[in-house]
Order: structure tokens, then sequence, then C-alpha cells
């Protein structure tokens, strides 16, 4: 047996960045990424920028991104030379005094404004010295809504110049399961398909996008200015219990009502169009579309009206009738010819449509108003409030109505205030070549009733948002959330009651959904209902005056402080440092104009104690003999480190230390792995001792403090370990898994025309994975990457890696932050991760990003699994590609994935699953 060689790290709390990045005569984004995490339908998204001004002179550097119009901004930090600069949440009257004194001066600022159909624009900048880097961090917080039968998470992908270092890293987590999840948008088109990796288990899925920094310069829609468009997730859960999810956490819960085995009602739906001057042109013919479409949706038990107006209404027929062919082809035929003309007597025309509607009560089913308009009431009644008291009093809470504005000369807050005071909403619809898509969307949504008079019951619940639902659709949901009473969850009953049909309905389950998630920390239910209230709250006080009103807003404006959510009632006021300007930003509402650009105040800038790692200034190394003996528990081996080169105090730095001397005692085969964690004047030391178990030591450390250093004894084994791999199906079937023994070089990725090769051999003495990978590029390029260490070997020139850092090398970058490595070479990408297991570090590498040829080999290209499952008793076969195998049900860890999830696979020998042998997947030589 080997002497055992013993390797200490040591980790300074700031990192020091190295780059060798071109010099460009601008600021350069060097890193962009984006972390959304859903859970429970809450997304939460970090984006992180991370720019550094190259120049010799300082520079006025942006940030500036785009949220979904949902969202609230919950966080805003900056980090500049060491410093943070955290933004503050104020109530809007307290932030715009200082708005107002900084216009007085003449000075300008950022805001948050809205930008197309459903995103809003954050913009604020700062001054970087000279050759020095800021980080930008920003979160918002938004809970999906259900529509068609789907969430959709947004992200907006528009870093404003081509990054070596973009991704996006989505992780949903739902426990009701999730049952479909598909990626769309802009930027899922074919030259950056290969750049998103998709992986769906069960509860969780995690997708990636990882396109190259010339893959951002080619795509549709990017260019020199890089990618510019959205990345769309969309998913649903399974509803196996039709009283749906509930969730509860630290005496908050929330409670997810989707039933889908219930049955349509018919219903009454009558549409009044505005076809008044205005909507001349593209307009009126759009709706014309949409309307045969909608027409064409119709059921036979649904019964309709339609009518038109400007100043004068126009009746189809003059009371509801039945969705038969002959009806619809006469509406067909009036809808064809509808002619824009004339005012528009919006009052007149709704008051119309509730009494066709009230003049056809049918029991057993649903009655639902739309009103399509483009413009301001201008003929009849033109007094809002008259109209709003009219409309309230006809339609009496009987049914809902809904108000699509068309356009942009549209007063949208008197059609909001009108729909929410009759149980609708209102939707806008953005001129565009595909308003009539809009339109049948809008309708689609509303076109299946299941439910209603919907009552959501909580007994031992409370400070309950809306629990009253006139209506419930097919493919929508409803969402409630409280507290519950004294936290007791035994006493907590939630029922559902609700009319289908003629029949009542009451959901209510012994199979008790109710779970709790556990996790004292998680406030994230809290945050649900506080984003749920919160947005109630300001419907409610658009509809309410006088005290009322403003107790309404109180109560929303103390919430939005204390979740600090930016409201349309709060701002955000980013300090910045001292003698610069401070921007303050508003959320705009829906339909504002983009107002004046915010004006910066000086305020004096803040101090903060820290900078995080991965973002700081350099430093160099110090060198200072230390002694420092970690002495260890008895039943332990000790292990004593002498002769450590340590880096000042204070500075940023990461480097190795060797140990010169290990104490007696210590096993001969033992392998020490490296750090894990810092933690000012602490030391945690990690250990493994024969017999696997694993304890974390703390004692203070001497001089100096801010340092970590970690070591794990692992005893050598006797066997060799195995190890194994997941290949995973295109579509829900299970993995297929396999095992490979260690001390196997494996071949993970060849790419001979662009002379790129990636080994990697897998640790014999711990289960886990990879102990060394090692990446050819091009005739003379090799890069060694283990867990400590990255060692660039360019011709005769040797360096080597050890902490954050950023390699750049003729058309090869590496990248490594934290527990990543990301390797870019021309147009593929590969990411090294580094899991802990039992305190010993393995690598896994993930292909990210695929080239667009085919020509590739290695066990990262392995197409997905194709199988059938083609006997199940006495044993389970699969047939793949014509062989009959037999697999039994197991599972694997996915190490592809940073938080490691254990997915079910068929477990089966290699060579079927690689339908090779694996000798072709080996190499002789890393
Ligand atoms: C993304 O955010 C989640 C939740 O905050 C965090 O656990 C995770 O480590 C983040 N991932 C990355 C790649 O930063
Ligand atoms: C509801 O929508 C789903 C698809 O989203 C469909 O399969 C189901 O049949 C619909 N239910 C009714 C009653 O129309
Ligand atoms: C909700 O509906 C129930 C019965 O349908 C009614 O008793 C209750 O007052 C309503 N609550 C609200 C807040 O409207
Ligand atoms: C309750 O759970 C059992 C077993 O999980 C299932 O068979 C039963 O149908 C469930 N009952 C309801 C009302 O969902």
């Amino acid at each position: 047996m080997e002497r055992a060689v013993v390797q200490i790290t040591l980790l300074g709390l700031l990192l020091a960045l190295v780059t060798t990045l071109p010099n460009k005569d601008n600021w350069d984004i060097y890193s962009f990424h984006i972390n959304s995490t859903v859970s429970s339908r809450y997304a939460t998204t970090v984006i992180t920028s991370r720019v550094a001004n190259r120049m010799d002179e300082s520079k006025e550097i942006e940030f500036q991104v785009r949220i979904p119009k949902n969202a609230f901004i919950s966080k805003f930090r900056m980090f500049i030379d060491g410093q943070v600069y955290d933004g503050v949440v104020k109530g809007k009257e307290t932030a715009q005094q200082q708005y107002t004194e900084a216009v007085s001066r003449g000075q300008s600022a950022g805001i948050v404004s809205s930008v197309g159909r459903t995103l809003e624009e954050f913009k604020t900048s700062v001054n970087v010295a000279a050759h020095k880097k800021v980080t930008f961090e920003l979160t918002y917080e938004e809970l999906l809504k259900r529509r068609l039968g789907k969430y959709e998470l947004q992200i907006h992908a528009q870093p404003m110049q081509p990054v070596k270092d973009f991704k996006v890293d989505v992780h949903i987590n739902e426990q009701a399961g999730i049952n479909f999840i598909e990626v769309k948008g802009g930027l899922s088109t074919k030259a950056l398909a290969n750049a998103i990796t998709k992986t769906h288990a069960d509860k969780q899925a995690w997708v990636y996008f990882y396109p190259t920094e010339d893959q951002q310069k080619t795509c549709d829609s990017c260019g020199e200015q890089g990618m510019n468009g959205d990345l769309v997730i969309t998913y649903d859960v399974n509803r196996d219990t039709s009283l749906g999810d509930i969730k509860t956490s630290d005496g908050y819960f929330v409670h997810h009502f989707a039933p889908s085995s219930l049955t349509r009602i018919p219903k009454n739906v009558v549409f009044v169009i505005d076809r008044s001057g205005s909507m001349h042109g593209r307009k009126i013919q759009q709706t014309r579309i949409a309307l045969l479409h909608i027409l064409n949706d119709l059921a036979e038990e649904d019964h309709f009206g339609l009518i038109t107006f400007d100043d004068s209404i126009i009746h189809w027929k003059r009371e509801l009738v039945q969705a038969n062919k002959k009806n619809l082809d006469s509406a067909k035929a009036f809808a064809r010819d509808i002619r824009d003309r004339g005012g528009t007597d919006i009052n007149k025309a709704v008051l119309e449509g509730a009494r066709m509607l009230n003049a056809h009560p049918r029991e057993g089913s649903a009655s639902i108003l739309i009103l399509l308009t483009d413009g301001d009431p201008t003929s009849g009644v033109t007094n809002i409030e008259i109209i709003q008291s009219n409309v309230r009093g006809a339609i009496a809470d009987k049914f809902p109505l809904y108000c699509l504005g068309f356009g942009f000369d549209v007063n949208f807050e008197f059609l909001e205030k009108m729909s929410l005071q009759n149980n609708g909403l209102a939707r806008r619809i953005y001129e565009d070549s595909d308003a009539d898509l809009q339109l049948k969307g809008f309708y689609e949504e509303v076109a299946t009733p299941l439910l209603t008079d919907v009552t959501m019951i909580y007994l031992g619940g409370t400070n309950l948002t809306q629990t009253n639902f006139s209506q419930y659709y097919n493919g929508s949901e409803i969402v409630v959330a409280g507290q519950i009473t004294d936290n007791n969850v035994e006493t907590f009953t939630p029922q559902v009651v609700a009319i289908s049909g003629r029949r009542r309905l009451t959901f209510s389950e012994t199979n008790a959904t109710v779970e709790s998630t556990g996790t004292v920390s998680d406030n994230r239910i809290q945050r649900v209902w506080a984003y749920l209230t919160v947005k109630q709250l300001l419907e409610k006080e658009l509809l309410l005056s006088g005290p009322e009103k403003e107790n309404v807003k109180k109560e929303a404006l103390e919430l939005s402080l204390k979740y600090r959510f930016v409201t349309p009632l709060t701002s955000m006021v980013v300090t910045k440092p001292q003698g610069e300007t401070t921007d303050v930003l508003h959320k705009p509402k829906e339909g504002e104009t983009p107002g004046l650009p915010a004006p910066p105040v000086a305020l004096p800038g803040q101090h903060g104690a820290f900078a995080p790692p991965g973002f700081g200034g350099g430093g160099g190394v110090g060198g200072t003999g230390l002694g420092a003996g970690v002495s260890m528990a008895h039943d332990y081996h000790d292990l004593f480190l002498y002769d450590a080169v340590l880096p000042d105090a204070g500075v940023s730095y990461q480097m190795p230390v060797k140990i010169t001397r290990v104490v007696e005692g210590t096993p001969l085969n033992a392998k020490v792995s490296r750090v894990i964690e810092a933690t000012p004047s602490r030391v945690f030391v990690s250990r493994i001792v024969p017999g696997m178990s694993v304890d974390d030591y703390q004692m203070p450390m001497p001089e100096p403090e801010d340092l970590l250093m970690a070591a794990t004894i692992v005893p050598e084994t006797e066997a060799p370990v195995s190890h194994r791999f997941l290949i995973k199906p295109e579509n829900m079937s299970l993995p297929l898994c396999f095992d490979v023994t260690g001390d196997t070089r494996l071949k993970l990725f060849h790419h001979p025309n662009k002379e790129l090769s990636v080994n990697g051999e897998l640790d014999s003495v711990v289960y886990g994975g990879f102990k060394q990978i090692v990446i050819h590029f091009k005739a003379d390029l090799q890069v060694e990457v283990d867990a400590n260490e990255i060692t660039v070997r360019e011709g005769q020139t040797v360096t080597r890696h050890t902490g954050q850092d950023h390699i750049t090398a003729g058309s090869l970058t590496v990248i490594r932050r934290g527990k990543e490595i990301d390797v870019t070479a021309g147009d593929t990408r590969i990411v090294i991760l580094i899991h802990v297991k039992d305190g010993t570090e393995f690598l896994w590498p993930v292909l990210r990003q695929q080239p667009s040829d085919n020509n590739t080999e290695g066990i990262l290209a392995l197409k997905p699994a194709v199988y059938e499952e083609v006997q199940q008793t006495p044993s389970t076969k699969l047939k793949i590609k014509d062989q009959e195998t037999d697999v039994t049900r197991s599972n694997a860890v996915d190490y592809s994935i940073v938080s490691h999830p254990t997915l079910d696979c068929w477990l089966m020998p290699a060579e079927s699953a690689l339908q090779r042998r694996l000798d072709d997947f080996t190499v002789a030589q890393l």
C-alpha cells in the first residue's frame, strides 16, 4: 500500500477572480446567471450579472433586465469592491420625496417600466472604478397562474452582450408530481435546442439552458448584442385527489384546487362587441376572425347571444338561443358583417347584455357576459361611476363580467374596476397581428365552466385570501392561502362546496392531503400567502373609496414593506457608493406608460461588512508560517498540519496547503479530500474513519481567522467500487441504468472534427463518480480537472488553478465557480459538477450543450433511451433495438443535477444499456 498523500485546502472568504479575457474598450459582462426555483407554483428567480470595467478610467455600468409583470421584486443588491449595497423597499411616498429632491437637482435615474405584454423592465446603473468589478443581483417572486391546463414560467434572457459564462438553471419541485414539462419560447429554437437540457423525475424537474458565446450571436433572435428572447417553461401537476393540494408550513397554508374529473356544465354567454369608429381597420377584422372561431367552439348545449354597439345597439337576436348549427351559421353570417362606425355607448350595451342573460335563467348552467371594447364611453351615459353602478345593479352578482380592452386607448382601470365589481376580470388585448388569437385564447379560458358558486371553507383557518369564486373553469385553478389558527394542523379542516350543474358537491377528503413542507426555515408558504393577500388587497383597493380604501391601502402597504415586495404602493431605493446618485424604482400599474425617468438622489453610500464569495478584488499571497494542530477526538486518528502557508488576513484568496507531517496513527491508505465550508473564526474539520461515520469538529482557529480547512480521511475498501450511470429516456418512461466498476477510464466525449476529447477516470476507492477528467483540445492543449485543481498544459506551459477561476486558452474556456466547472470548447459545453459523498469529493460530467453535428461518441454523447417493455412476469424484459434484456427495477443517483436526486430506473448490464461492448467506451490513457 502506498503512503497516504494528504492534502488540505484552505479557502478564504473572499476569492480572487482571475480573468484573462481580451481587453475590450468597454465593460464586459463576464457572467450572467438566472436561477429560478419553483415550489408549489411559487417561483423565486435570482438574476446575477457580473460585470468588469476593463477601462483605465471609471465607467457608468448599467444593469437592465426584464421580469414578468405579475412578479414582485423582493431584493436587489450590488457588490462593488468588497461592499454590498442593498436596495431598500420603502413606502412610495417616502421614496417619492427622495425622488422629487433629485428631480429638483436635475438628476436622472432608473425605474421599472412596462414593456410588451408580459414584461417589465428593471434598470439601474452604477459607477465602477477602472479595472473594478460589480455584481448585480435581482430577486423576484411570483405565483404561477394555471391557464388552459398549464403553468408558465417565463424567463427573459437579454444580457445585452454575448456572455462567456451564461446560464439559466430552473428547478421545479411539486409534491403532487409533475405531469408534463415543456420548454418553449423564442429562445427554444433549433439553433439553441442543443443548449437546453431537461430532466424530469416525478416530483421534480430541472431545465438547464447553457448556450455558448457563439450561439448567443448566431441564434434567430440574437445578434452582436447577444441573445434577446424568452425561455418559456410550461408544466402541469398531477391531480389525484379532488380536493387538491394543501401545503402547510410554519402556521401558514396554501391550497391549490383544480379538480379534473368533473363534467362541463352548459353555459349561457353573451358577447357585447364594440364597433365604434375607433375599431376601424385591423381591430374590427381581427374581432370578426376571433368571433368566428369562438362560435365554432360553442357546444350544442350552450346558449348564446351577440350584440354589437356604437352609439346604438344592434342585436343579432334579442334573446339567447341554443348553439345549434342553424343558429351558429346565422350568427357567423352576422359576425362576418360587423362594420365599424359611430360612438361608444358602453352603458347601454352592457346593460342590454345583462338583460338578455337575466331573461334567460337556466338552472344548472353558468352565465357569462363578455365585453370587448377599445375605447372610453363617448355616447349615452358617459360618467364612469354611473355606468359602474348601473352595471352592478343589472348583474347583481348573478354572473361574471369579463372585459377585454383592445389596444391602448381604453380606460383600462375603468374596465378592470367594472369587471372586479362583477366577479370577473379584465384583460388587455394587444394591438398586434395575433389579436384574434389573444381574443380566442381568452375565450378558451372561460369556455368550459365546471363549477359555479364555489365556496372554500377552512375550519381552523384565519386571515384567508379570497374564498368565494363565482365560477371555476376547466384548465384554471383556485388558490387560497391563509393562516392556521394556533398552527394546529389536526383541527384544520379544509372543505369546498360548489354547484356542478344541478348538483351540489362537497369536496372533503379523509385521505388527508394536508402535508407539511417540513423545514421551519422555509417561509415560502408564508410568502405565497403574503403575495396573494397583497395582490387581492390591491384589487380591493380599486373597488373602494373613502376611509375603507385608505385602510385597505394601508394594510397592503404594511404587508409589502414587511415582505419587501416592490408593489405599486412601494418603491425600492437603491443606495450606491458615496457621492453617487440613488435610484428609486417604482412598479408601474397595468397600462401605465413609462413615466419620467426617476432621478437619482445623492445619499451616503452604505458601508457593508462583507462581500460574498465569488466577488471581490484581488490580493497578494501572504506567507505566514503556521503550525496548526488539529487534534481529534480520542477514537479517531490524529491529523496535524505544520508549516502551512496561509494568506494574509483579510486578503481574498484560495490556495492549497501542503501537509508536511502526518501524525502517526493516520491509516496509511487514508485519503484526505478538501474543504467544505467557510465561516469566520471557525474551522470545520470533517472526517471519516473506518466504519464510515461522519463527524464535524469545530474549534477556534489561530490567526488568521477567516479561513477554513477541512480534512476527510477515507479508508481504502477492499474491492473496487462500482458506479451507476443513467441513460435518460426521451419521453416520460423510466431511465435505464448500469454499473461500471471503479478504476475504469471512460471515454466521455469524443468529437473528432473539433479535435475535442474528454476522458474520465472513475474513483476506485469511493463510490460516487470520477476522480479525474481530462480534456484534450486541438493538438497541444490539455486540461486536467480534479476536485482540487485544474491544470492547463499548453505546449510546454503548465499552469495550475485552484480557486474560482476563469481560464481562456484559444477557443476553450474553463470557468470554475463553487462546485461547478464549466468547460466550453467551440460549440460544446460540458459542466463538471463536484459532489461530496461521505466527505469525499468526486466529479460528474454533464453535457449541457451538444455540438450541432452528430459525429460524437462517448458516454456523454449517448442518445436518449428508447425501449419497449415486452414482458412483466416472471421478470421484466425490455426490448431495445430488437434485443430483449432482463432488467430489474432499481434506482440511481442522478449526479448530473446539483441536488443529486435519486431516480427509479431499469438496471441492466452495461453492454445491454450501451448496445455495445463496454470496451468501446474505455480508453487506455486519460
Ligand atoms: C439556485 O437557487 C436555489 C434556491 O435559492 C439554490 O439552492 C441553488 O443553489 C441556486 N443554484 C445556483 C446554480 O446558484
Ligand atoms: C378539461 O381539459 C382537459 C385538457 O386540458 C381535457 O382533457 C378534459 O376533457 C377537459 N374536461 C372537460 C369536462 O371538458
Ligand atoms: C361566501 O359564500 C357563502 C355561501 O355561498 C356566504 O355565506 C359567505 O358570506 C360568502 N363570503 C363572502 C366573503 O362573500
Ligand atoms: C384514499 O386512498 C386510498 C389508498 O391510497 C384510495 O384507494 C382511495 O380511493 C382514496 N379515497 C379517496 C376518496 O380518494
